[in-house]
């Protein structure tokens, strides 16, 4: 927790808004999208999906492959509790859908579904698009797939299973925007982008969860922003963003949302 509050004081000390940000395609990004304030239909959509889930009460017996929980003690948990603790926020949701509406990309890949808040504005920001989403836990991918039943989001194919397997039966795909929130770890965040790198290109974008959420976790960032196939990468303090445009050259942006 002290690294989550220092670091967001030397954040908010570096950060900037689009003034200043001299690269077109990250100067669009911003304004076009983190910036956008018009109120989409689909805003609606995603209320109604974190309302039916935070008004849920039952109960489901959870195996939580990833770095556990500051918040639940057991491993029987209240669909609405994770909802509440573990799932994207209002705010988040609603920047991932502007994202995916504003970057269409064709192939997205979500690590880490948990009850498909972040996946259901993936798919509402592009119907026609694929959108592949892992989860490891059982009873939590249930749930999740009775919510895209409800909702008709038939772009999604949730897979429920290990990362690592999923890796090792599908090496050949390519994604245009990845998000990843699994365990948020230093080591396994640096595998999940071992792992991605085989599958990204060009246009490519890979979204990293809670990149502050420990010293450990922006050890990961800083060196994945190092990497040399990362050519833009923006730190908008929760989500780190990474691009691989080779027409641009090596730069890092702090971005206040
Ligand atoms: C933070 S939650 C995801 C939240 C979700 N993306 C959202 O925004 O609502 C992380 C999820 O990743 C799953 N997970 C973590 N590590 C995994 C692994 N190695 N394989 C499969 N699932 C994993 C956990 O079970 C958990 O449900």
């Amino acid at each position: 927790m002290k690294h989550a509050i220092t670091s967001y004081l030397q954040f908010l000390w570096r950060s900037k808004n689009q003034h200043g940000v001299h690269s077109p395609f990250v100067y669009h990004l911003v304004t076009q999208c983190f910036y956008d304030r018009k109120r989409y239909p689909e805003y609606e959509t995603l209320s109604a999906v974190r309302k039916e889930l935070t008004h849920d009460h039952s109960t489901l017996q959870v195996s939580d492959l990833g770095a556990g929980s500051r918040v639940f003690s057991s491993n029987k948990r209240k669909v609405s509790q994770i909802a509440k603790h573990v799932g994207i926020s209002k705010k988040r949701q609603r920047l991932l859908f502007r994202l995916v509406r504003y970057l269409q990309p064709a192939n997205m890949l979500e690590l880490g579904t948990s009850l498909g808040l972040a996946t259901t504005a993936m798919s509402l920001g592009k119907p026609a698009a694929s959108v592949i989403s892992i989860e490891g836990c059982e009873e939590t991918a249930q749930r999740a797939n009775a919510l895209f039943e409800t909702y008709g989001l038939e772009g999604i194919r949730l897979y429920t299973q290990a990362f690592e397997s999923f890796f090792k039966e599908h090496p050949i795909a390519t994604y245009d925007l990845v998000y990843v929130d699994g365990h948020h770890s230093k080591e396994h965040t640096l595998q999940y982008f071992e792992w991605l790198l085989p599958h990204v290109h060009e246009h490519s974008v890979l979204l990293f969860d809670d990149i502050y959420w420990s010293a450990e976790m922006t050890e990961a960032w800083k060196q994945i922003c190092a990497n040399e196939r990362v050519t833009v990468s923006i730190d908008t303090f929760q989500w780190g963003f990474v691009f691989f445009r080779s027409e641009q050259k090596k730069q890092h942006f702090v971005i206040r949302l």
